[in-house]
């Protein structure tokens, strides 16, 4: 199989790049890990930014550059920020008036909009309180009448890489449990973040391990800012159901068990969280109180949200608090590209949370992913397609390539390997020693333990009963290379800012005032 651009990954970064592509004129095909909704771009429930004023409170592009760049803390990077702002509000309404994904409208027909965290004005354009839905099924429909294959349930196992230049990939091919070779003059890497490690402390889809980033970095790739690691204010407490900012958007409020406010709702989503933990620390269990917000209002734009909390927990939000708890929700950093997703591969291009060009910084705002995603997905379908007009032919893929992931494959069927108790344990060890506050001691026991868990991913465990699916294996390979990448950047900054806490320099520090990079 060959094609000029193939992306790898279908959450809105994905899709935005291979519509962009294939609208464009060229073979473009997307592979996937699962199938086209099973992914975090639909889980995001609240909204999508970009600066329309359709509230009239005054918001403007450059409003929406600077919040963005407060957010990020000090590493956000300038040129990225301002590309993705100015290009937010074009591609939002193009997603609505080209497109057609059903957005909540004003009486006039432009989009409504509400006010989500890290800023005073109205930017976050929604469908109810179901946006990631609502925008990913739309797309759906389009990659479908575009006729662009999709190719499922395909586990990535390496780039392939021919003189610094990409030659395709090898996927798992999971129906048949063979190793098979894609061929592409440009490849997009839109695989997603690293949040869904946190098992049992994080919103994202299971699938969400970082399988992407991964291989980057076993391709000699540097991550950048693997250490920032947002978590969302308000998961569903003993759950992993993200309630939305869009509940503190439309007038939620955070109180403590003994009914006290305790932080601004909507300042950004490192404070609140780290406002939430102290609360716990006192002993205080923590509420998100929707009994104010009008019925109607709960009824027409946090239905989901209702009946989810009604059904999961018995609460009806409209009468009663709703108990929470931070979860990781997002990861800042990913595979270091220049703006417009380049990275230092010729022909390979990371886009959405699997790339990090620098727009988010520290803490992305919350809506700021899917247009961010937008945006540079586009950007990346472009970019990749004037690329591969300039490449004659796809670099020679030798045997031996593939070979390595065929011999791996060999040997994974042939060990018995208890994935549950190792993504448990990885899962809690992140959020207890690299979680929303750290310290240099905490994170190199970190390390010492996903090194053994390394160790025993190599060793055959003949008690098991029920041996894990490869893809679970795989999944395991990299997850704790991505732990250990992570803990590895948390140690390098020896300072605090954003999403990165640290007890032992719990300060800001200029000298600090730049992104990490590590490599495997
Ligand atoms: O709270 C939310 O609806 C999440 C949105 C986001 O992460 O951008």
């Amino acid at each position: 199989m060959s094609y000029d651009i193939l992306v790898v990954g279908s959450g809105i970064a994905g899709m935005m790049a291979a519509i962009e592509a294939k609208e464009l004129g060229s073979n473009v095909a997307i592979v996937m890990k699962k199938s086209p909704l099973a992914n975090n771009s639909f889980m995001a429930k609240g909204g999508i930014n970009a600066a329309l004023n359709n509230m009239g409170d005054g918001d403007s592009i450059e409003q929406h550059i600077q919040d963005t760049l407060k957010g990020g803390m000090g590493i956000a990077e300038e040129e990225a920020v301002r590309i993705f702002c100015e290009h937010a509000p074009q591609v939002v309404r193009e997603l609505h008036r080209k497109y057609k994904v059903p957005f909540t409208t004003l009486p006039d027909g432009r989009l409504a909009q509400r006010p989500f965290g890290g800023t005073k004005f109205k930017r976050t354009c929604f469908s109810a309180d179901a946006t990631g839905p609502a925008i990913m099924k739309t797309l759906n429909k389009v990659i479908q009448e575009l006729n662009i294959p999709t190719i499922k349930n395909h586990f990535a196992l390496n780039l392939i890489v021919n003189n610094g230049v990409i030659a395709g990939v090898s996927f798992l091919d999971e129906e048949t449990n063979e190793v098979k070779v894609i061929k592409a003059k440009a490849v997009i890497m839109a695989t997603g973040g690293y949040a869904g490690l946190y098992r049992g402390y994080t919103t994202n889809v299971t699938d969400a391990t970082g399988d992407g980033i991964a291989m980057g970095l076993r391709a000699g790739l540097e991550g950048m800012d693997l250490e920032f690691i947002q978590f969302h204010p308000t998961g569903l407490a003993g759950t992993n159901y993200l309630i939305s900012e869009a509940a503190r958007a439309e007038g939620g409020r955070l109180i403590n068990s003994d009914g006290n406010e305790f932080v601004d709702e909507l300042n950004t989503r490192d404070f609140v969280t780290r406002a939430i933990v102290k609360q716990l620390q006192k002993g205080k269990q923590v509420y998100l109180d929707l009994t104010d917000i009008p019925e109607e209002v709960i009824n027409t734009k946090l239905i989901h949200l209702k009946k989810r909390v009604k059904s999961l927990k018995k609460i009806d939000i409209t009468k009663e608090p709703i108990p929470i708890n931070p979860l990781a929700h997002y990861t800042m950093g990913g595979i270091k590209t220049d703006t417009y997703a380049f990275t230092d591969i010729e022909g390979l291009f990371y886009v959405g949370e699997a790339g990090n060009n620098g727009v988010n910084g520290a803490n992305r705002l919350g809506g700021n992913s899917l247009s961010e995603g937008a945006v540079f997905g586009k950007i990346a379908g472009y970019e990749a397609v004037k690329y591969s007009h300039r490449v004659k032919n796809i670099p020679e893929i030798k045997n031996e390539d593939i070979q390595k992931d065929i011999e791996l494959i060999e040997k994974l069927k042939n060990t018995k390997i208890d994935t549950k108790k190792i993504k448990h344990t990885l899962g809690d060890i992140l959020y207890r020693k690299v979680g929303i506050i750290r310290n240099g001691y905490t994170l190199k026991k970190a390390i010492g333990i996903f090194e053994d868990l390394k160790k025993e991913m190599q060793t055959n465990n003949n008690e098991i009963e029920n041996d894990s699916s490869l893809k679970e294996k795989l999944e395991c390979i990299n997850g704790i290379d991505l732990a250990i990448a992570t803990a590895k950047s948390a140690l390098q900054r020896e300072e605090s800012r954003g999403a990165h806490f640290r007890l032992d320099f719990p300060e800001t520090d200029f000298a600090f005032q730049k992104h990490t990079f590590v490599k495997i």
